[in-house]
């Protein structure tokens, strides 16, 4: 910066005449080297005797700081005070001084004296000083909605001159209007370095919206302006809406635990609720949440929360309950004669429409089983199983058939080579009879399914022979009889 300030001062001596004396400004920067050019660098005149920099001392008068012989390579200095030791000339006459700081900002004054003539060159001297990067300080935990709140201190510290400072939002400027954006801003100049520090005070009316919002301060500088890191605040606001969260894995069944959640929209949230549980004012403190313990299905129906101390601020929401009863009749073990009636009854209950199927012995059923009149292949184990959506029910029961034994038919067959007799017994009963001929034979099979016994022997036609089945279990005993060689037709007769 080249600054030149001239003064036009009129001396009246004997002859009067006008001498325009002009002060050269000059800018150093505090900490450097500070550069005050004698009569703007004009190169030095031949007939130079010496130059001398002096300066005005803070009580008016002037005190040397150099000197410099023409003719001699080292300047003198004359210097008492702390410039002693900062003060030097340079090769054009500039006065260079060491470490700038406020005592500098003043007049020196290089005196160039030759031939016969004088000169006298006033140069006044600035220090700047950027000031140290800017901070907001003393921050506000939280903004009030709708509330003109201190929002903090911006303070940019040690500069000369002082820096100028300006709030943004987002980078748009906040500018005070006295109602919604309130500033202050002081300066104040450290006593020991001369240097100010500026605070600037932003009390601020935070809007819902706010939240989020990036608040910066800079501080403006002849040499560089610099901005704060951005903070943001905790905008606290009313609640404006309350909702109320069911947290439980759908379908809810029965014993399941439910949380009711009251979920309000303000900042800070309130910390305490009223649940409106079937009828029945619950205030639940420090938390946002009641608990349904081990639901029913009576617990079905609405649940409502609200603020304490708004009741007329309320949430509700719908409970429902799925739930499955099945009654099943009869279960577990059923021993049934042949040929009696068993009645299968099976009842349930649920919150919607049930799916029910049989099934026996892992097979599916189509339709519900009946008996009318058991037989031996209604024995087996039956499954009956009703679900609903999240729920599963079912009940069993395991039919056992039992019957005196029968025998439904002996037959006698020729075998394949013609020279041999198969006898064939068949009979019923239940537990599984014993089956036997009277008579030995060969190649003896049986078999017993679904109370059916089959016994068939191989024998040897010999001779005039009554041969005879016997067929018994723990119920009883029957036994049919054929005379051998009395072809066609057996007789039968018990024992
Ligand atoms: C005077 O000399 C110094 C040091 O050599 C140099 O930095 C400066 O620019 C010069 N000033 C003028 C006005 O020529
Ligand atoms: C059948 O054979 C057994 C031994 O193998 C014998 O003890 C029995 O007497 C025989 N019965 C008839 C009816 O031949
Ligand atoms: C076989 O028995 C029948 C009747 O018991 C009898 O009439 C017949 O004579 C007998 N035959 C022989 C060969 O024994």
């Amino acid at each position: 910066m080249d600054l030149t300030a001239c003064f036009l001062i009129s001396l009246i001596t004997a002859t009067m005449f006008l001498q325009v004396q002009c002060t050269k400004a000059v800018i150093g920067l505090y900490g450097q080297t500070i550069e005050v050019p004698c009569n703007n660098g004009a190169p030095k005149p031949d007939d130079l005797i010496f130059t001398k920099w002096k300066y005005d001392m803070e009580d008016g008068t002037s005190g040397d700081l150099l000197v410099k012989q023409a003719h001699k390579d080292e300047a003198q200095i004359k210097a008492l005070d702390g410039y002693k030791y900062r003060v030097s000339i340079a090769a054009n006459f500039s006065l260079m001084i060491q470490n700038g700081s406020m005592v500098d900002q003043r007049t020196f004054t290089c005196m160039v004296v030759y031939g016969s003539n004088l000169d006298e060159h006033r140069v006044s001297v600035s220090v700047y000083k950027m000031p140290l990067p800017p901070q907001i300080k003393d921050k506000a935990k939280e903004l009030e909605n709708g509330k003109l709140t201190p929002l903090g201190v911006c303070v940019a510290a040690a500069a000369n001159p002082a820096a100028e400072i300006e709030w943004s939002k987002n980078g748009t400027l906040l500018v005070s209007d006295d109602k919604n954006i309130a500033i202050t801003t002081t300066v104040t100049v450290d006593p020991t370095t001369g240097l100010s520090t500026t605070r600037s005070s932003l009390r601020y009316t935070a809007v819902k919206g706010d939240i989020g919002a990036k608040f910066t301060c800079s501080a403006k500088h002849y040499l560089q302006t610099q901005q704060s890191p951005a903070e943001t605040f905790v905008i606290h606001y009313p609640t404006e809406k309350l909702s109320l969260q069911v947290l439980a894995k759908a379908p809810i069944i029965e014993g399941d635990n439910v949380t009711l959640k009251c979920k309000a929209d303000g900042n800070p949230p309130p910390t305490s609720f009223n649940f409106n549980i079937k009828g029945q004012k619950v205030t639940v403190k420090d938390s946002d949440s009641y608990t349904l313990t081990s639901i029913t299905r009576d617990n079905t129906g609405n649940y409502k929360c609200s603020l304490v101390d708004d009741s007329k601020m309320e949430a509700s929401e719908k409970v429902v309950v799925s739930y499955l009863d099945l009654s099943l009749s009869p279960t577990g073990k059923v021993l049934k004669t042949v040929g009696d009636n068993l009645v299968v009854k099976m009842e349930q209950n649920s919150s919607g429409e049930a799916k029910v199927s049989w099934t026996k012995d892992n097979g599916k059923l189509d339709k519900v089983p009946t008996f009318e009149r058991v037989t031996y292949s209604d024995a087996g184990f039956y499954v009956c199983e009703v679900s609903v959506p999240g729920l599963k029910r079912s009940q069993s029961f395991q039919l056992e058939v039992e019957g005196k034994p029968v025998i439904n038919r002996l037959t006698k067959l020729r075998s394949e080579d013609g020279r041999h007799k198969v006898l064939i017994c068949e009979a019923e009963g239940a537990p599984q009879p014993s089956v036997q001929w009277s008579i030995n034979g060969t190649d003896e099979e049986s078999s017993y399914i679904n109370g059916k016994a089959v016994h068939k022997i191989t024998v040897v036609p010999s001779g005039n022979l009554t041969v005879t089945c016997f067929v018994t279990n723990k119920l009883g005993e029957i036994q049919g009889y054929k005379c051998h060689n009395l072809a066609p037709g057996w007789k039968f007769g018990p024992g």
